[in-house]
């Protein structure tokens, strides 16, 4: 099974796939897990490339090509082999974020963002948790952790707002896959949700 993890910068993401990966551990899962950009090698060295410097070092199609050739790379080397080996793989963040930070930025880029997924991803999560919060205060948690790759929290409230807002659409798009989380709790409360949905949803297959 295949699990990720979306929602804005700062909302706990990293945090509930980290428990999450560690629950399914002690339950005797084998868990591999994983985070975009990155997550092999070659795409942890893009991911340097596109999260660090000038924040118009890249115009929103090269950007596009950068995260799907991690993307990809990260599929071909790390994603695949831990699903083919049994394994469940979770994943913090994945095409969801290309669908909302690069699709959103100019209208008819989102197309552009879909269409190369179709021709060199082609595959979604089966699981994935949205956690969901109010950007003011995922940008307050996000600044108490602040190191070089800003690139993207440089963003502001207003857009953090309108990424919300598409998170949610995409969750209202992908029903079948997506289960929304209320972020805004103490982060065991939120583990504790994540944990059942998940082990639910493997019981189901
Ligand atoms: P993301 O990966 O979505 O950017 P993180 O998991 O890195 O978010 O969390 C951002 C910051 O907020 C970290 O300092 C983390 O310790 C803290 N944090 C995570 N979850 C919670 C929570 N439920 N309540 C309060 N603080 C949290
Ligand atoms: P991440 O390390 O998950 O940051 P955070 O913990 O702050 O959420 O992701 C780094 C940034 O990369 C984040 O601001 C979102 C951006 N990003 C994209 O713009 N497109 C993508 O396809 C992915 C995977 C991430």
């Amino acid at each position: 099974m295949f699990i990720s993890f979306e929602g804005i910068d700062g909302s706990g993401k990293s945090t509930q796939a980290r428990m999450l990966a560690e629950a399914l551990s002690a339950a005797g899962h084998e868990v591999v897990a994983t985070r975009e950009p990155g997550g092999s090698p070659g795409a942890e060295e893009i991911r340097a490339l596109v999260l660090q410097g000038d924040p118009e070092r890249w115009s929103p199609e090269s950007e596009i090509l950068l995260f799907t050739a991690a993307r990809r790379d990260h599929l071909e080397r790390t994603i695949d082999p831990a699903l083919t080996a049994g394994k469940i793989v979770v994943c913090d963040r994945f095409a969801d974020s290309t669908r909302m930070y690069q699709g959103m930025r100019r209208e008819g880029l989102r197309a552009l963002v879909d269409e190369l997924h179709r021709l060199m991803i082609g595959r979604e999560p089966d699981l994935t948790f949205l956690i969901d919060i109010e950007p003011e205060v995922g940008l307050y948690r996000a600044k108490g952790r602040r190191g070089h790759e800003e690139r993207f929290e440089d963003m502001g409230l207003e857009l953090q707002e309108r990424m919300r807002e598409g998170f949610l659409g995409l969750a209202r798009e992908y029903p079948a896959r997506f289960v929304v989380i209320d972020g805004a709790r103490a982060p065991e409360d939120v583990a504790r949700d994540i944990l059942a949905r998940a082990q639910a949803a493997l019981a189901a297959r």
